[in-house]
């Protein structure tokens, strides 16, 4: 993960926790609409991949223990991992692109039912994402994936003479030979992206038929997945117009589509409101559908928090039930992959947005991103709209999250580290027993795991020797980590 300039080391916020009374007359743990649904509590965890799905997409058992443990704390509401709407292989995520995912689905919500006491509301994060593909070795690219065209003929005769440039296998075998300062100016931008990065699609990849396409497709799949998602007893879905996948990609200010679907904000929110419009026709208005998207994306070129207020206000006037506001998180400044790897949204600036660490700058990590949250919320309420807005980032403590909601600045907070941190933290607020909380110390090695596509955990489960269950947790395929918290006796 880069850290923004200049660097800062932060300590945590000092803690203030609650006695039960004060808890019990927060307004944290007082309830909240979110459209037709009601939640106990306006405490959020928001969606997390942990990792844990089986190859073809299913709930397994790991999964089951994964989020039955976030349910154990009792959050207002719990946002399940973002999940495929695409019925292709895509590794160990959660899919929800065809009936036959349903009973684990269903399988899912009965455990966090049972195991919340019925208290927490529950909702699938549903998600499209484009393909991406490793960074190519040097010689394949030149050899077999870049396509030759007569710039590239030209740019080899003037460097290494007519006979180099003669038939395409020599411009191929001149290329592979040019140092990157070369090729910078031999290939077009895209070109050099695909070489030192990998091969990315995007939404302005007019001339692919299946992205030209995708205004067509996408309200279907995402409308189809909802109907899953209600099929198997969810509360409502979470639409994933955030970070580096493909909604979030459309809604951005580097969407130039001329098609009707890009360019001006009105054009890049039109797909969105389409895929919102056939959700709510499919699953109808007593069932609860919330996105996910930007405040900000932090990227040269790429929206920043006007766009974004717009957004907020035209989602909110098409009756989305809630807006959860992300920040940063795209592939457009990540760092450059290793060869045979992926570029990964969360390692470039945007990124550190996105997941702040202690590693910061002046402002540092916590309660970051509030303040887009609190523009967009005036801007909405200014509308005349009461749509629910949850901000997420660096949040960690009572006082801190009770001043969010009191100031107004959002309606809802979501903890996301600090819940895998200790997933009890919430029932531990409101029982008076705060002191008891295992706080994140925010250095992302849960996200390095992420990264890796490794089973993800936090390092401070480890450090408990004395857990009771030290000796029969479930662990990580190298038996290493633990793959849940300590237990917590309430
Ligand atoms: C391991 C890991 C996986 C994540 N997966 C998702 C995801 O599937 N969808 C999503 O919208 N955000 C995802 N996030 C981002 C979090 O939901 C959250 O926005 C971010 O961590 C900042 O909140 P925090 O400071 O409370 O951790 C993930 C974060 C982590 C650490
Ligand atoms: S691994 Fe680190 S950053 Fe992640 S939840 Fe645990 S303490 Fe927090």
């Amino acid at each position: 993960m880069a850290d923004p300039q200049p660097i800062v080391r932060h300590a945590l916020p000092a803690a203030h926790w609650p006695t039960a009374d004060a808890a019990a007359r927060s307004r944290l743990f007082s309830p909240v609409q979110l459209g037709p649904v009601r939640a106990s509590s306006r405490t959020w965890v928001p969606a997390m991949v942990p990792w844990r799905a089986s190859d073809d997409g299913f709930v397994t058992p790991d999964v089951l223990d994964w989020y039955g443990r976030f349910a154990d704390g009792r959050p207002g509401v719990l946002v399940v991992e973002a999940t495929g709407i695409r019925d292709v292989p895509s590794g160990p995520l959660l899919r929800a692109s065809h009936d036959r995912f349903v009973p684990g689905l269903r399988d899912l919500v009965a455990r966090v039912r049972e195991r919340s006491g019925g208290e927490t509301r529950l909702l699938l994060q549903i998600l499209d994402f484009l393909a991406i593909r490793r960074r190519p070795e040097k010689a394949k690219f030149f050899a077999r994936f870049l396509s030759i065209t007569r710039r590239h003929h030209d740019a080899v005769r003037e460097r290494f003479g007519a006979a180099a440039a003669g038939d395409e296998a020599g411009v191929r075998a001149r290329l592979a030979t040019c140092d990157d300062d070369a090729l910078r100016t031999i290939l077009t931008p895209r070109e050099f992206r695909d070489y030192a990065f990998g091969f990315r699609e995007e939404v302005n990849d007019l001339h692919l038929p299946h992205i030209r396409d995708l205004p067509r497709v996408l309200p279907g799949l995402f409308a189809d997945a909802a109907a899953r998602a209600r099929q198997a007893g969810f509360d409502g879905v979470e639409l994933h117009f955030a970070h580096a996948y493909t909604m979030a990609s459309f809604l951005s200010r580097t969407n130039v589509r001329d098609d009707g679907y890009g360019g001006s904000a009105t054009g890049r929110r039109r797909l969105p409101l389409e895929v919102f419009a056939a959700v709510r026709a499919r699953v109808g208005d007593d069932w609860c559908v919330g996105t996910r998207y930007l405040g900000d994306e932090v990227i040269a070129g790429g929206s920043r928090l006007d766009d974004a207020i717009e957004h907020g206000v035209a989602f909110a006037r098409a009756g989305f039930d809630f807006l959860s506001i992300s920040k940063g998180g795209k592939f457009d400044d990540a760092r450059q992959p290793h060869v045979g790897e992926a570029a990964y949204p969360y390692t470039g600036p945007s990124g550190h947005e996105c997941m702040p660490t202690v590693r910061s700058d002046e402002r540092g990590p916590f309660g970051r991103n509030v303040p887009l949250a609190a523009a967009i919320r005036a801007a909405v309420r200014q509308a005349g709209c009461t749509t629910p807005i949850v901000t997420a980032g660096g949040i960690c403590d009572f006082a801190q999250a009770e001043a969010i909601l009191q100031r107004g600045d959002a309606d809802l907070v979501a903890a996301a580290r600090q819940s895998l941190a200790d997933p009890d933290w919430w029932r531990k607020m409101r029982l008076g027993r705060g002191g008891e909380v295992r706080r994140c110390i925010f250095t992302n090695y849960c996200e390095g795991l992420d990264q890796r596509h490794k089973q993800v955990t936090c390092q401070l489960w480890d450090r408990d020797f004395a857990a009771p269950d030290a000796a029969t947790v479930p662990r990580s395929s190298d038996g290493k980590r633990r793959l849940l918290p300590p237990p917590w006796q309430p």
